[in-house]
């Protein structure tokens, strides 16, 4: 994952110290520190525990990196806007109504790809061949054309994906990124790694 968009909060051992980082996007791209909840042990995080996280300090456009079963879970606060661009993409993804069951819960198998529109929760794993997607939320950015709303972009070989993981048709990624089991225990409140609906 590009440096320049996220700080990884795996790199500063956030489960010991309480404490995570992350992204900023949009504008700038300062990366800005964020306090956040994390409530497993090391041990229960090692063994694959779920993991709970507070996001009521997670700014919209920004994107929270947070660590479960050893893999990069990416949270992400959507905009109206972006939420409306959304259906922009359809036409040119690959499975732009997430048919694939196998890319997600039952209860992310929706347009927005999440129990709440506004959050989207991604494993952040290229389905290709596993690279970390980068995290490129500008519109029309240079280099990925004028036609780019926001999404992900694989270093790699080059897969794209939308704000709600959705992957393009012509690239070598064949699905859409993974949506976690998760669910809401309060209103800001996720844990990852747990099935349920929002409350
Ligand atoms: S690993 Fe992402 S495009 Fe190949």
């Amino acid at each position: 994952m590009s440096t320049d968009n996220v700080v990884d909060t795996k790199r500063r051992r956030f489960l010991v110290n309480a404490t995570s980082v992350v992204a900023a996007v949009g504008a700038g791209f300062v990366a800005v520190p964020f306090l956040s909840s994390w409530m497993p042990s090391e041990r229960a995080k090692n063994a694959g525990a779920p993991v709970e996280v507070d996001i009521s300090k997670l700014e919209v456009g920004r994107l929270l990196v947070v660590e479960w079963q050893s893999k990069p879970v990416w949270i992400i606060k959507r905009s109206d806007k972006t939420l409306a661009d959304l259906a922009k993409n359809d036409e040119n993804l690959s499975d732009p109504n997430s048919e694939n069951i196998d890319q997600q819960p039952a209860y992310a198998q929706n347009h927005d790809r999440s129990i709440k529109p506004e959050v989207i929760i991604l494993v952040g794993i290229c389905t290709h061949l596993g690279c970390s997607p980068s995290f490129r939320p500008e519109i029309g950015p240079a280099d990925l054309g004028a036609d780019w709303l926001g999404g992900f972009f694989c270093p790699c070989h080059s897969s794209r994906f939308d704000l709600a993981g959705r992957v393009f048709q012509g690239v070598p990624a064949p699905t859409n990124l993974v949506v976690p089991p998760h669910m809401y225990v309060s209103d800001n409140v996720i844990v990852i790694g747990r099935d349920g609906e929002a409350v």
